[in-house]
């Protein structure tokens, strides 16, 4: 029976919900964790105790910083602290200027609906937004290709399609976008956590993540990579005091620019997010993001086969090489499938015709079984 190269017992152990649920909605909200309790208990007790320690409150903010830009290959600098992705996007379109000839967006069909929300918020100011079709769950290159033009500003490409688990393939998407001189914006929410991403050498211009998915966190925090010789050009008009070369100088009449990503920040960081978020990814890196992609590999795989076994759809590509781990398998009700696989206390999650299994580096494969098998039952009855 295949194994990751970790302690899968050791690591189910740390995570509570294991006791009594089947937790397979990373694509979600990943399970509270030991490591990520203690870390929020930490900055409770911390505010209890102290009233306000807001040098190591910012301190804990920062190594939350470091370990995004460890996890993704990249330097502290370039990567900025937001609030939410839609806030990481809105930040990046506020410090583009749709005002010139080059005003055109490209942006994937598979694009979470609240990154297309904010580059449709770009027309007031003079975008022009042309969408590239989702055909079978997937996007294609020739797609991209033949919509980026001298013209477009920025192309916007997530990693993973968060509807079928697609993985889109960000270098080749670099180079069509890099041809005609145009940015790369990925929103990586739907794998980061989940494989090896080096976003330096990914050919993307900005990677943002949030933090509640595979990555074990919570809500509240994001996090945007910006390429350095970009950032330097960069100065978005959505920003705070953060954003400023000494955010302590507190001279609001003067509007400088911090170094690298940092000039992404807006206002006070989200602290206890950050604790929290700091702990998660030192785990998934502590594991290991190459042991974690293989064992995710794996399960995923066995959704795949499992679903065919059991007779049910799997939308969108079954390629390992083009999946996220998450495995979407369609069905006219989702939501009450959701609801029966609760009452059996499976975690799934439904997004419009389909129940979504992704499990991730704590599940087994006896885990992905049971889910399975209980999804085909709920379908059946549904
Ligand atoms: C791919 C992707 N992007 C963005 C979001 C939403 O991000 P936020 O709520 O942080 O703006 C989600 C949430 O499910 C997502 O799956």
């Amino acid at each position: 029976m295949a194994e990751p190269t970790y302690d899968l017992d050791a690591v189910r152990r740390q995570i509570p919900l294991l006791r009594t649920h089947t937790p397979m909605n990373n694509c979600s909200q990943a399970p509270q964790s030991d490591v990520t309790r203690a870390a929020a208990d930490a900055y409770l007790s911390s505010w209890a105790q102290d009233g306000m320690d807001w040098d190591s409150w910012i301190e804990s903010t920062e190594e939350a910083r470091a370990e995004f830009a460890a996890l993704i290959g990249a330097q502290p600098n370039d990567v900025a602290i937001a609030t939410s992705l839609s806030q990481a996007t809105s930040s990046v379109a506020s410090a583009l200027s749709w005002r010139g000839r080059r005003n055109r967006i490209v942006a994937s069909g598979a694009e979470f609906p609240t990154v297309g929300h904010v580059w449709l918020a770009q027309e007031r100011h003079g975008a022009v937004v042309d969408w590239v079709p989702v055909r079978y769950g997937a996007v294609t290159l020739q797609d991209y290709q033949e919509r980026i033009d001298d013209q477009t500003l920025v192309v916007s490409a997530c990693r993973g399609y968060y509807q079928t688990g697609f993985k889109q393939n960000i270098p080749a998407i670099a180079e069509l976008a890099h041809e005609k001189g145009a940015f790369l914006y990925v929103d990586a929410y739907q794998t980061m956590g989940s494989e090896v991403f080096d976003a330096p050498s990914s050919g993307a211009d900005f990677v943002a993540s949030g933090n509640l998915k595979f990555l074990m966190g919570i809500p509240g925090i994001a996090f945007l990579w910006v390429r350095p010789e970009v950032a330097s050009e960069m100065e978005p008009s959505t920003t705070g005091w953060f954003g400023r070369a000494d955010p302590y100088a507190f001279e609001a009449k003067r509007l400088d620019w911090a170094e690298g990503a940092r000039r992404f920040d807006l206002g006070t960081p989200p602290i206890m997010e950050a604790y929290v978020a700091r702990a998660g990814m030192a785990w998934l890196r502590e594991l290991g993001l190459d042991a974690i992609e293989a064992w995710n590999d794996t399960l995923g795989q066995r959704c795949v086969e499992g679903a065919a076994e059991r007779g049910l759809t799997v939308l969108g590509p079954h390629d390992p090489a083009m999946r996220t781990p998450t495995t979407a398998i369609a069905c006219d009700n989702s939501h009450a499938v959701e609801a029966t696989l609760r009452d059996q206390r499976i975690i799934a999650s439904a997004r419009g015709p389909a129940i979504r299994l992704a499990p991730h580096f704590y599940n087994t494969i006896e885990d992905v079984d049971r889910a399975l098998d209980a999804t085909a039952r709920a379908i059946r009855h549904a």
